[in-house]
């Protein structure tokens, strides 16, 4: 015999099938008890005899039985399985259950999310957080699905690496064998994946684990998050946008189909008018807030820098490695920075930015230049990103990309109403990981050997 999924048996009335899960609820009825088995795909109702109310809600069991058609009005509309139930011809008990230390059979939300996330493989659990759960991996296998039919390669880059500034707080690891120097954590793969231009790859994807040490919010997670990312040679910001518009409607049309994209092809706004029209670079363009209509746009013509009051320097307002429009580059001989516009194009969609995306810079001499326009010195842009502008010297393809910001996506799509309802084992907005609750102290030994000294506080 197979083992089957509970929803696998609804055809199959008079055989006999063996089913594993946990107890989703018991009613007693002395004589016959009622059972709600529960696995990952859902629900079916168990009949037997006393022997039956020995089990507690959670307890892992096995179960044999008989599937049986119900009476017509014993039939449950509510559930996938309300048709038939299971007849139990014997049962094992593989595990027994506490009492869980919250309900999971509601939606979750009025519920502390420290105790959630405390005992998060609980709360993973509920429906709620199953759907969430399947939708991610199911979108995630229909984007490897979308690249590789258009000869993408997904190739995964270091997590042991430099700095790369996207404009957060790095997260740095202490090397044993260099005592004293520091890995950085990627903020992003940003520039890997232009190596990998320079290596010829063509066309890159990854679907990469991004780490920034930044205040979270509802829509951004503290520490990690993935991006869908992507660079491609050859090709103009159109062709980029064109890609990701179509795997995004493709992907939603499969895997989303109640729900309406509100305008195709997605309309394009520039900065000015965004800024003018909705007050935001990431316009909601809904006239009415529908749950199911996802209201997609891009915005394009962003400028190149903006000047930081804190910094007291320019910054660029995608990353340094975005290409100022080639006919703005004149303002940039002029020093007249503020009026450069980046060749740099967002996607909003309802109200949020879920992706970002530009052609790069390739000029060795104009990235030297716009490194120093943001006040790296000439010693520091070599120290810094030498080996990029070296690479640059050996025949560079023109080329550009985009990422994703996945979860914040899914987010959307789903309407959740964090980040963290999307991510199975997120950190707390306080920076403490799920369950394992790191960070944590390390043993002095430990300390010893990267030769670290802690400064008590
Ligand atoms: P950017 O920094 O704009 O670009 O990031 C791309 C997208 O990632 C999402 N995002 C986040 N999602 C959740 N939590 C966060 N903390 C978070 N930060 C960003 C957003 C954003 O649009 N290397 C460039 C991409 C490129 O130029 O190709 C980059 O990382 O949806």
């Amino acid at each position: 015999m197979k083992r089957y999924f509970i929803t696998d048996i609804i055809n199959k009335v008079d055989q006999e099938v063996e089913l594993y899960g946990w107890v989703n609820s018991i009613r007693d009825h002395k004589k016959v008890v009622f059972i709600d088995l529960r696995d990952r795909s859902g629900l079916v109702q168990l009949v037997g005899d006393e022997s039956l109310s020995k089990l507690s809600v959670e307890d892992v069991v096995y179960i044999k039985g008989k599937v049986k058609k119900r009476p017509q009005h014993l039939v449950n509309p509510n559930l996938e399985t309300g048709e038939i139930e299971v007849e139990v011809v014997s049962f094992e008990k593989l595990s027994s259950a506490d009492v869980l230390p919250f309900n999971i059979s509601d939606l979750g939300y009025d519920l502390d999310e420290q105790i959630r996330l405390k005992y998060r493989y609980l709360d993973l659990r509920r429906d709620r957080m199953k759907r969430n759960l399947f939708y991610r991996q199911r979108v995630l296998s229909e984007v490897r699905k979308f690249l590789a039919s258009r000869q993408f390669w997904e190739v995964d880059t270091p997590i042991l690496t430099k700095s790369t500034p996207e404009g957060a707080r790095d997260f740095i690891v202490p090397s044993r064998l260099k005592k004293g120097k520091f890995y950085a954590l990627p903020q992003s793969p940003q520039q890997y994946k232009q190596l990998l231009m320079v290596a010829g790859v063509e066309r890159y994807f990854q679907i990469a684990r991004c780490f920034r040490d930044e205040d979270p919010r509802a829509d951004r997670a503290y520490g990690e998050f993935t991006q869908i990312d992507i660079e491609m040679s050859f090709v103009t910001q159109e062709d980029i946008r064109r890609l990701v518009e179509q795997m995004i409607i493709e992907i939603i049309e499969k895997v989303f189909p109640e729900k309406k994209i509100l305008q195709v092809p997605f309309p394009i706004i520039d900065y000015q008018t965004a800024i003018k029209k909705y007050n935001t670079d990431r316009p909601d363009i809904r006239e009415s807030k529908d749950e199911n209509v996802l209201a997609f746009c891009w915005v394009v013509d962003f400028p190149a820098f903006e000047w930081s009051d804190e910094e007291k320097r320019w910054t660029a307002v995608h990353h340094p490695f975005t290409s100022p429009k080639k006919e703005d580059l004149k303002y940039l001989e002029q020093g007249e920075y503020d009026k450069v516009r980046a060749d740099q194009y967002d996607l909003a969609l309802n109200g949020f930015e879920v992706a970002g995306g530009s052609i790069r810079i390739t000029d060795p001499n104009l990235q030297s230049k716009i490194f120093q326009i943001m006040g790296h010195s000439e010693a520091d842009v070599k120290k810094k990103f030498g080996h990029l502008l070296k690479a640059f010297s050996y025949g560079v393809p023109p080329h550009g990309g985009i990422a994703i910001g996945f979860d914040r996506l899914l987010q959307v799509i789903l309407n959740e109403r964090s980040v963290r309802e999307v991510i199975a084992f997120p950190a707390t907005s306080g920076g403490v990981t799920a369950v394992m609750s790191a960070p944590d102290k390390v043993s002095d030994e430990q300390l010893k050997e990267l030769g670290i000294a802690v400064i008590e506080e």
